[in-house]
């Protein structure tokens, strides 16, 4: 494992994204956004206090896209139908996901001018999540062959077994936070892994993929030298990675492995170094909140829990439905290149549509029963969560490999998770997850 390679940033004394929030709106809670319209699922209460579902039900009831002409987040429309996403996703030209348009959230490219016309910086670092073709098809052919079948299989018996070192550490008869101490390790180890990242610091991948992938905390102006000194600092650690990587041959680390690259090596370092944030960012608190996601859903459908203690052969269809039914990412966002038509509605270019996988994914005319937590659901794998079409989730085998093995390693130890207490959400509109689920552990 590779040693630290830089002083220690000074921004990792800094708070959590989610306490520097928390902090920000107990002192200025005048400027908490307000929301006027029943239907701009914008607002990140919904998903705190775990109540979107039925405002959604009721807009795909009248129909698959809905404009919200007025929010904190600027107009835009609501896309909320499968089959419409599935649409748009599969026309990345006229739906561009470039950062130049304002890239794949549901953040405005003008919270960016504001902080220019503050005297701030802008803080760009390409990544082909947020490009068109053709540049996203050669910078995503350039870490796709890591994420290989053949490469996964070979990840197998290391996440097994730390996965099942881990678990073997854990407490029975003690109450302790399931987020912490289980999800947040696994995901933050496997990216160290990965990446050969420093195994004392890899912790601060976690502090960095909250910082980097909060919406709500980029509107608040006052957090914006702060989150772009801690974004900087990511960075700086990365070109520290790169250049010592750069020194050494034969590295099978994915690192090491871009560096090598004919391709990356001709790739500009911003670029280089924003593809290695959205490897980090992707793979943290997706893969994250599926672990937390699946134990909250067993907890509460215990049917369909007792079904996998007694037939672990549906482990992997329950993989698929945890992740259609926790849906880590809320939402992607694309803009439009030109006026359209979608489904009847008329779409004029430049407009911003927000594509919700959270909706989609409980859209009744794909899924029966949609609410339930089904884990014999015949078409669980039709879930949009890791997208759809040119963009879909390069990470997408990994993430399947780690929850298939979590769960077999659950099973084979016949452990049984209860929730135990406090439950607290994320307070988001992207990432949709837990940030602490307090558990106990029985055996079945
Ligand atoms: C359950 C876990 C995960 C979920 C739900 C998830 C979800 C997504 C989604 C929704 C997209 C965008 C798709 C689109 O725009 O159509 C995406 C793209 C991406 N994800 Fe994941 N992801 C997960 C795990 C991972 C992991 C483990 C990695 C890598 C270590 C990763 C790396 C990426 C990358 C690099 C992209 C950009 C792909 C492109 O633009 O071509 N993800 N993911």
């Amino acid at each position: 494992m590779a040693t630290l390679v830089t002083d220690k940033p000074q921004w990792t004394t800094a708070p959590s994204a989610y306490k520097a929030l928390k902090e920000h709106f107990a002192q200025h809670p005048e400027e908490l956004p307000a929301f006027t319209n029943p239907y701009d699922v914008s607002r990140s209460d919904i998903y705190v206090e775990d109540r979107w579902q039925p405002i959604f039900a009721k807009m795909r009831a009248e129909g698959p896209l809905h404009y919200i002409a007025e929010s904190p987040f600027g107009p835009h429309w609501n896309v909320v139908g499968h089959k419409a996403i599935q649409h748009i996703e599969s026309l990345p030209e006229l739906f561009s996901s470039s950062w130049e348009y304002g890239g794949i959230t549901i953040l405005n490219r003008l919270d960016d001018e504001e902080v220019i016309a503050r005297g701030g910086e802008r803080f760009e670092l390409p990544m082909f999540i947020a490009m068109d073709r053709p540049k996203h098809t050669g910078q995503r052919r350039t870490v796709a062959p890591k994420f290989t079948p053949g490469e996964i299989t070979k990840m197998e018996g290391e996440v097994r077994q730390r996965t099942g070192e881990l678990l073997d550490t854990l407490p029975y008869g003690e109450v302790f936070d399931w987020v912490d101490k289980v999800s947040i390790e696994l995901t933050t180890g496997m990216l160290a892994i990965l990446f050969d990242f420093p195994w004392e610091d890899r912790r601060l991948l976690t502090f960095w993929s909250d910082w980097a992938g909060d919406t709500e905390l980029a509107l608040v102006r006052d957090l914006d030298e702060q989150r772009q000194g801690i974004l900087r600092e990511m960075a700086g650690y990365f070109q520290m990675l790169w250049a010592d990587r750069a020194q050494k041959e034969g590295g099978n680390d994915l690192i090491s492995m871009m560096v090598h690259s004919p391709a990356m090596n001709q790739m500009d370092p911003q670029e280089f170094m924003g593809n290695l944030v959205l490897l980090i960012v992707g793979g943290n608190d997706t893969t994250r909140n599926t672990m937390s996601g699946i134990i909250h859903a067993f907890d509460k459908f215990p049917d369909q829990r007792k079904l996998f203690e007694e037939n672990p052969d549906l482990i992997p269809n329950a993989v698929q439905e945890c992740i259609r039914y926790q849906t880590p990412l809320a939402h992607m966002r694309r803009t439009a290149t030109e006026d359209t038509e979608v489904f009847g509605n008329k779409i004029a270019k430049g407009d911003k549509l927000v594509l919700w996988y959270l909706s989609a994914n409980r859209d009744e005319e794909v899924f029966e029963n949609p609410d339930k937590l089904d884990i014999t659901r015949e078409n669980a794998r039709r879930h949009i969560s890791f997208g759809y079409g040119i963009h879909r989730c390069v990470g997408a085998r990994l993430a399947e490999l780690q929850l298939r093995i979590l769960l077999e390693e659950m099973h084979k130890r016949r452990m049984r998770v209860h929730v135990a207490g406090d439950v607290e959400r994320v307070r988001a509109n992207f990432v949709h997850g837990f940030r602490k689920m307090e558990v106990e552990l029985t055996k079945f």
